[in-house]
């Protein structure tokens, strides 16, 4: 008889791409082809990150990035990762990285139709200390197939993003992924022994739980609108009488581990100001958070409508339950 509690049929990520894409009817199995390349990269980005003391591959390089940020050591190797398995896989036209100041454009021999924005290792500040970090990404297809590939292929609105996804190293490796119009969002967790991703999220939808995550240390550069928010999760509105209970209070500092909380328990995530960035964190992570049931927005419009202007352009972010992130949207509104 069959055993409840032993997992005894499992789906690989693999075999779970390929019969979604056979349903699509002008797939030629490159967008399969692209996302097995990625998910080799997050195996093998994990196995680094998962022995880099033991490699001595932790720390700083010394240098700082376009962004002007101290970059680590394993800032570089995800980066060099994940730019020779995406050229290698003959399906990108161009690569926008976090590390990289610009984009790059695969040479014609290695050519393909996708454009991948990605953030190699996200939270890198929490490496050395062994707190989860991740890998982001944001899959476009080119506007033209005969045509040049340009910047104007990948400077468009999150809405025209073909999928998205990332993978968190944490307590166990877990790839989570949604393609566009799917409004699903399903979660793969490997399986080092056989080197599989195995699904064991399916059809991810926002808890409900009542969590707030925000980094209350820049308080003083909040607006109005923030600390309104942030009064009304702790304490209990002007003449409310009987039990009140605040929020809880939880911050990692990864925002893949963040808003990996946020989908499965519920919650409100909220990078407010201009630190993060629209293509590799903002667009990839409002497709999920939507995808799973959930709302992502800038405060004042919805994220993925906007259009970035440069690419490593920022934006403040607020994402999670939509009735918690409508709250926020109306403090602004009565803001302006
Ligand atoms: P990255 O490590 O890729 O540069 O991203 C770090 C980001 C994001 O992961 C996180 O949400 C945010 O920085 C944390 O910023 P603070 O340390 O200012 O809270
Ligand atoms: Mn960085
Ligand atoms: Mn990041
Ligand atoms: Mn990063």
């Amino acid at each position: 008889t069959k055993r409840e509690d032993l997992r005894t049929d499992f789906v690989t990520l693999t075999n779970d791409i390929l019969q979604r894409q056979q349903h699509q009817p002008q797939a030629k199995g490159d967008l399969t082809i692209l996302l097995s390349a990625i998910s080799s990269a997050c195996k093998w980005i994990s196995n680094v990150v998962r022995k880099a003391e033991l490699l001595k591959v932790i720390g700083v390089t010394g240098g700082t990035n376009v962004q002007n940020e101290n970059v680590q050591k394993l800032d570089i190797l995800s980066n060099q990762i994940m730019c020779n398995l995406l050229r290698d896989s003959g399906k990108t036209a161009i690569l926008v990285s976090e590390e990289d100041d610009d984009a790059i454009f695969i040479e014609d021999g290695k050519k393909g139709f996708y454009c991948v924005c990605f953030d190699p290792l996200d939270g890198s500040s929490n490496i050395d200390c062994g707190v989860s970090i991740g890998t982001i990404f944001g899959i476009y297809r080119v506007k033209d197939t005969h045509g040049k590939p340009s910047l104007a292929d990948v400077l468009r609105p999150g809405t025209e993003m073909v999928a998205a996804g990332y993978c968190m190293y944490g307590s166990s490796t877990v790839l989570v992924l949604t393609f566009q119009g799917s409004n699903e969002v399903n979660g793969y967790t490997l399986d080092p022994h056989i080197g599989e991703f195995v699904l064991t999220h399916r059809n991810m939808k926002l808890g409900k739980k009542k969590i707030y995550s925000i980094n209350e240390g820049n308080e003083s550069t909040f607006d109005d609108a923030i600390k309104g928010y942030l009064k009304s999760v702790k304490y209990p509105p002007p003449g409310h009488t009987g039990k009140f209970t605040p929020y809880s209070a939880r911050y990692v500092g990864s925002m893949v581990a963040d808003v990996h909380r946020t989908i499965l328990y519920g919650g409100i995530f909220m990078y407010p100001g201009g630190k993060l960035r629209i293509l590799y964190e903002c667009f990839p992570m409002s497709l999920l958070v939507e995808a799973a049931g959930g709302k992502a927005s800038t405060g004042r419009k919805r994220m993925l409508e906007v259009t970035p202007e440069s690419l490593h352009a920022r934006s403040g972010i607020i994402l999670g339950t939509k009735e918690e992130v409508d709250k926020v949207e109306e403090l602004y509104k009565q803001l302006d």
